[in-house]
């Protein structure tokens, strides 16, 4: 695996934990500088707020990309997008990863620990950090979605 945009900031709540813990080490071993905002056991925690928090890295410019994970991938990709200029993409097969990556410029990936095991969950994190936006008109679409965050009216 090359590293692409290899600053990566990382999160979960107790749910995704293990699962972080190991893509943290996968990411580590591949070259990525990794930000891991926790969480650090399985002790229960509130996913909003490592949504947040690696998020607003990615807003700030201090992390190019995102990893976020939780039981089901869902609630953290909510919380997630509503930072702006975050687009987060749960992705529970690697064609779902792929294509957010190539038509919506996902920059965080969430992922469901409950949903997908470490096998799988390593192959989507690799294509989705590996696959190019197409641009063109996909790059149409994704200012339309930006349009909308900064309230632009038609
Ligand atoms: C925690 O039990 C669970 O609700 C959370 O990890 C996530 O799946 C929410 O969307």
């Amino acid at each position: 695996m090359m590293p692409t945009d290899k600053r990566i900031a990382v999160g979960a709540d107790h749910a995704g934990y293990r699962l972080k813990s190991f893509l943290v080490e996968h990411l580590k071993k591949n070259g990525y500088d990794v930000d891991d905002v926790g969480t650090t056991s399985e002790d229960s925690v509130d996913y909003p707020d490592f949504a947040r928090m690696v998020g607003q890295k990615i807003a700030d410019g201090q992390s190019d990309r995102g990893l976020l994970v939780c039981g089901s991938g869902l609630g953290i990709a909510m919380a997630a997008n509503k930072v702006s200029g975050v687009r987060a993409a749960p992705a529970s097969t690697v064609e779902l990863a792929q294509l957010s990556r190539q038509h919506n410029d996902a920059n965080v990936l969430t992922i469901g620990a409950r949903i997908v095991d470490e096998s799988l969950a390593t192959d989507i994190l690799d294509v989705w950090l590996n696959t190019a936006f197409e641009g063109g008109r996909h790059q149409r679409r994704v200012d339309k979605i930006t349009d909308i965050e900064r309230g632009k009216r038609e």
